[in-house]
Parts: structure tokens; sequence; C-alpha cells
């Protein structure tokens, strides 16, 4: 494994020379660099085996003025950032000459939030620049919340992980941005929907999977088109949890559920959150899914959780996740 350090100016100074290290976010975890030095954004799209029409998001350190990166900036983007931030809320705005075509992958916006971690934001000033830092995992595998999950991942590739413990949040930032007076939502994330609208009014979802022509439009976030957070055991999206493992007697199956228990010997569980809290479920999720990807499965099933405030960029990513059991 490569090393987890406690220390910020270890940190710092592998970032200082171009270098790129593991970080805590409120969120998940992620893989930084300078955010203008082409030799660690090229590291980063290397080791992350990321295509590079997908553009990074820019972290940015308290207090850091949103106009150095960014132009044209409308008002609901400044009512956002001052409800929301620090923490998980990224804002996708037209970008400034500063901003290279390689972090925005050739786009005329750029991605930016500041995240709510005290290591983080302590790393961030102590730093003469923002870091660029997409998710630490793999492309296309479950984005890490513990610094040892991303030490896994990226064994001898990268010098360090930051360790800042266990993701409060534990799902990504919501991706918001604007066009013609409308706020658009690229990708659900760890601030509902129902929050941005107690401070913008309706804001417009986009799905990449349904609306094509928003594709077109450019309007999707290019991350969002892939299977995506996948286990690498069969995972199914079944009606009823029973009915599936009694069709399957011979297999080994793990459930992951919101608050209920299968009511089954021999099943591995997750449960999500007994008391039916979102946040305790979001922040456990892909930790509990990763726990059932380690325990040799045959099948990971679940039924999603209640689609509504949190709950809806869980089932986002768990659709990413499993497929959809054919009737
Ligand atoms: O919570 C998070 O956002 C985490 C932590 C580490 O900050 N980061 C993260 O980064 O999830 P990543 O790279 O895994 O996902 C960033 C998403 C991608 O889907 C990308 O397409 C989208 O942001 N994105 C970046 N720049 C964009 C832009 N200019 N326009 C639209 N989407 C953009
Ligand atoms: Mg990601």
């Amino acid at each position: 494994m490569c090393s987890i350090i406690d220390d910020i100016e270890i940190a710092a100074d592998w970032l200082c020379k171009d270098e790129i290290v593991g970080i805590p976010t409120e969120t998940v975890y992620g893989l930084a660099g300078n955010m203008f030095s082409e030799q660690a954004i090229t590291k980063i799209f290397t080791v992350k085996q990321r295509p590079t029409f997908n553009p990074l998001i820019v972290h940015i350190a308290k207090g850091e003025s949103l106009t150095r990166l960014a132009h044209s900036i409308p008002t609901q983007a400044y009512q956002l950032a001052e409800a929301f931030w620090p923490g998980p809320l990224t804002l996708v705005l037209p970008k400034n000459p500063t901003v290279m075509p390689l972090i925005t992958a050739h786009k005329p916006t750029v991605a930016i939030r500041m995240p709510a971690h005290d290591l983080l934001q302590n790393l961030l000033n102590r730093l003469p620049f923002p870091l660029v830092a997409p998710s630490a995992n793999p492309f296309t595998r479950i984005s890490p919340t513990s610094a040892r999950q991303v030490a896994q991942y990226f064994d001898g590739q990268i010098p360090a992980v930051l360790e800042g413990g266990n993701c409060e949040k534990g799902i990504e930032s919501t991706i918001v941005g604007f066009d013609n007076g409308r706020t658009l939502v690229y990708r659900l994330g760890a601030i509902p929907v129902e929050s941005l609208e107690k401070v913008v009014g309706k804001v417009t979802l986009l799905n990449p999977s349904k609306q094509a022509h928003q594709a077109q439009e450019g309007l999707i976030a290019p991350g969002m088109f892939y299977k995506h957070y996948a286990p690498t055991t069969t995972a199914i999206w079944v009606d009823n949890l029973q009915g599936f493992i009694e069709a399957h007697p011979h297999k080994r199956i793990g459930v992951l559920s919101f608050q209920e228990t299968a009511s089954m010997t021999g099943i591995t569980q997750e449960v999500l959150s007994a008391t039916g809290n979102f946040n305790e479920a979001s922040h456990r999720l892909y930790a509990a899914l990763d726990r059932l990807d380690k325990a040799q499965l045959d099948y990971i099933i679940t039924t999603g959780v209640p689609d509504q405030q949190l709950g809806r960029s869980i089932n986002d990513r768990l659709a990413r996740a499993f497929q959809r059991q054919h009737p």
C-alpha cells in the first residue's frame, strides 16, 4: 500500500513538486494535483485511467474569490455558494483563461467547489494554488470514503494519501450549472434537490439516461454517461429481496437494504440505516457496497431506498451500480 500520512506539510511538499496525493473531503476522497501543473493533471488522468474528455473539479480554499477562475457568474450561483459553501456543492461556471483546457476537457465552463473538511482546508490554505481532484477511484469503480481504500486502489502509483477519517457525507457533491436563468442539476449528490430549491426556486434535473438531446446540447456532465460506482460482483436491483433469494437457493447472495433485514439465514446483509436516516445511509453507502463486493458473493441485490431528499441521490448511484432485474 502507498503511505497514509497525517502531516499536511508532507502532502503540500508533494503537491508543490507536481505529484498527486489522495485527499479527504466531506464527500469522498479525491486524487489531487496543482491546478496550474500540466504534469500533475496528466498524472491524474493516467493513474485514474480516466478519459481526457471527462473534466475535473477545482477545489478552492475558504475565502477564495470565484472571479479568479470564472466570469459571468449568475446571481443564483452566489446565492447557492452563500447557502452551501464550504460544502458538497459544485458550481459549473464560464471559465477564465487561467483555467487550463486540460482541466475542463476543452469545455468553456469550469466546475468549482469549496470543500468542508478542516484538514483539507488547512492544506488548501498552505498552498499557493487550488487543487483539481476527481474522486479517488479507478475509472468506473466505487468512490472511496476512507484513506485505506484509496491506498489499496493506487498502491505504488501515488506517493501518499492524507488521512482525514471516514468521509462524513459519503456521496459525491451535487453539481449545478446555469442556462439562461435556469438552474440545472448535472449530478444529484450530497445536497438534496429540495434544499437547492429552498434557495433558488425550481431547478431542472438533467437526466443523462433519458434525455439524449441534453447531451447533444452539451448539458450533461460527461462522467454521468457511464456505468459507474460499480462493484465487480454481479449487482441486481430486484423488486422483491425474499423472492430473489428463494429463487436462487444455491447462490451466495448479499443484500444491500435501507432499513429492513431479510429474514433468511446464511445471507450476508448490509443495512444502510436501521433508523431510516438518509444521512447515515449515504455515509455508509460506498463502504457497505465495497464490503459486499469483497465478500465473494455470486450476487449483490437491493430494492433501492425511498426516492426523496438524499434518497434520490443514493438511488441515482445504485442505479449506476446495479442492473435492473428482468422479469
Ligand atoms: O464530491 C465530489 O465532487 C468529489 C470530491 C473529490 O470533491 N469529486 C468528484 O469528482 O466526484 P469526479 O471527477 O469523480 O466527478 C466530477 C464530475 C464529472 O462527472 C464531470 O463530468 C463533472 O463533474 N464536471 C466537471 N467539470 C464539468 C463541467 N465544466 N461541466 C459539466 N460537468 C463537469
Ligand atoms: Mg467520480
